[in-house]
């Protein structure tokens, strides 16, 4: 099976080596798509493998990405993989999240449950193994967090020296505390993640560094197998709609490879759509289709869910043909929606880092717009731990959370209060049996 790159600008379409150090088109800069020539047949026959190899110890099989090889086959050579047991994320029936958005039913898959609490690890499996591939010894991303924290921990285990590039005092402590834990160079950037992606680039190209961003399409076709994996646990019924949160765009672009192959090859007959959801203020994808641009409008993105703190989203043509195949759309939500929304999930005993929220709160605003019917099969995609980020969750609980915080060793200045409209602080109690019995109404 002979795996190979392929630009997707429609009037260039250049093949290229898939062992070519490129992480864009060199004719044209466009971006690149892994392709094969799949030799798939008959895809209940491999449904029924995929089944199989739950039964199985074998390493490849352990892993929820390397379990579906056969829809990412670029790698001939077992021993190379490099893989953490990823994927194997569960999916929750959420009845607090479906009463609160309206749906009659809404089903969360909870990719923060991955070994380094994100979906990352889906695709840096697939990233880390081409790396290992091609023989590289450094790799490098630009980050919010999660990718860092995921690289980091997959460089490791690959014996790899791991460097990243974070916009400095933007990500959140529990994962900052993951790279260094894990023992990657991290390099604190002024500025935000839109520089530090500007850097990472320009020194890939220019230097042996391999590129970990999900601009490296390897790392996407890891990704792809979240959406294998949750037709697999669904036994094949192909849900309305699938919603997950759009930041750098790679996720949302590899739910819309994975389910354009998969319709291809035969395995479902209809595709959900692939619904993308921004943050209000970093909103770029949104812009760009609701101004029909052809050009990306880039904004300077502000948000409290710091994974999604992007206005240059690198992978956002592949995001629009995501949205275009599958008949999708993208939409965005206020900072008080994510909030409450996060709670909401926490409610249902789930929870989920801020960004990931933004799933619920968009399908709650896509109902009330009378876009999504309350009847559909939706699947929200969580997309990040709620223990990423306990500063945040902890702010809202103790009402103390602001759109606008300065810290300079001390906060300095707070603006624009988001209300804890679903609270529950500590509440603070003497250590006497008679005080804590009064608290519990006993
Ligand atoms: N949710 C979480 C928890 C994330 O960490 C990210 C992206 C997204 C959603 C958005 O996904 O970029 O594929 O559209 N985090 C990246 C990072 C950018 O550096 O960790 P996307």
């Amino acid at each position: 099976m002979s795996a190979y790159l392929q630009c997707i600008e429609e009037n260039c379409q250049k093949k290229i080596s898939a062992t070519a150090k490129a992480h864009v088109c060199p004719d044209c800069n466009g971006l690149l798509d892994v392709m094969y020539d799949f030799q798939i047949t008959d895809p209940d026959k491999v449904k029924q493998t995929f089944q199989q190899r739950r039964l199985s110890n074998d390493p490849l099989d352990l892993s929820g990405v390397w379990r579906y090889r056969e829809l990412l086959p670029f790698c001939s050579d077992p021993a190379k993989v490099v893989t953490m047991q990823e994927g194997n994320t569960p999916i929750y029936e959420a009845p607090h999240c479906a009463e609160y958005t309206g749906l009659k039913k809404l089903h969360l898959k909870h990719q923060g449950l991955n070994p380094t609490g994100s979906f990352k690890d889906n695709g840096m499996t697939a990233g880390v193994t081409q790396a290992r591939l091609m023989n590289s010894r450094i790799v490098a991303c630009a980050s919010t967090g999660n990718t860092s924290a995921s690289m980091a921990a997959y460089a490791a285990r690959a014996g790899m020296k791991a460097v990243i590039f974070i916009p400095d005092q933007q990500i959140a402590f529990g994962k900052l505390s993951q790279s260094l834990d894990y023992g990657a160079l991290t390099l604190q950037l002024e500025g935000d993640f839109d520089e530090a992606m500007k850097m990472v680039k320009e020194i890939t190209e220019e230097t042996e560094v391999y590129l970990l961003n999900s601009i490296n399409p390897f790392r996407l076709e890891g990704q792809k197998t979240i959406i294998v994996e949750m037709l697999a646990q669904r036994g094949w019924k192909i849900p309305d709609r699938v919603v997950v949160p759009g930041g750098n765009l790679g996720n949302s672009s590899s739910f819309g490879k994975a389910i354009k192959e998969l319709h291809d090859l035969g395995f479902i007959d209809k595709m959900p759509m692939v619904t993308i959801i921004q943050a209000q203020r970093a909103n770029p994808l949104y812009k760009t289709l609701i101004d029909r641009s052809a050009r990306l409008i880039r904004v300077e993105a502000h948000t409290l869910a710091t994974a999604i703190k992007i206005g240059n989203p690198v992978s956002w043509k592949k995001a629009m043909r995501a949205m275009e195949w599958t008949r999708g759309w993208c939409d965005v939500v206020s900072e008080q929606e994510i909030a409450d929304a996060k709670a909401m999930i926490g409610r249902d005993g789930v929870g989920c880092e801020p960004a990931s929220a933004t799933t619920v709160a968009g399908i709650k605003k896509l109902i009330q717009t009378k876009e999504i019917d309350k009847e559909e099969d939706v699947v929200a995609v969580l997309t990040g731990n709620l223990l990423k980020d306990p500063d945040y969750t902890v702010n809202y609980h103790q009402n103390n959370l602001y759109e606008k915080a300065t810290y300079k060793n001390e906060l300095i200045e707070r603006k624009d209060k988001i209300q804890s409209t679903y609270a529950n602080a500590p509440l603070k109690v003497k250590a006497r049996k008679v005080e804590i019995l009064k608290v519990l109404g006993l």
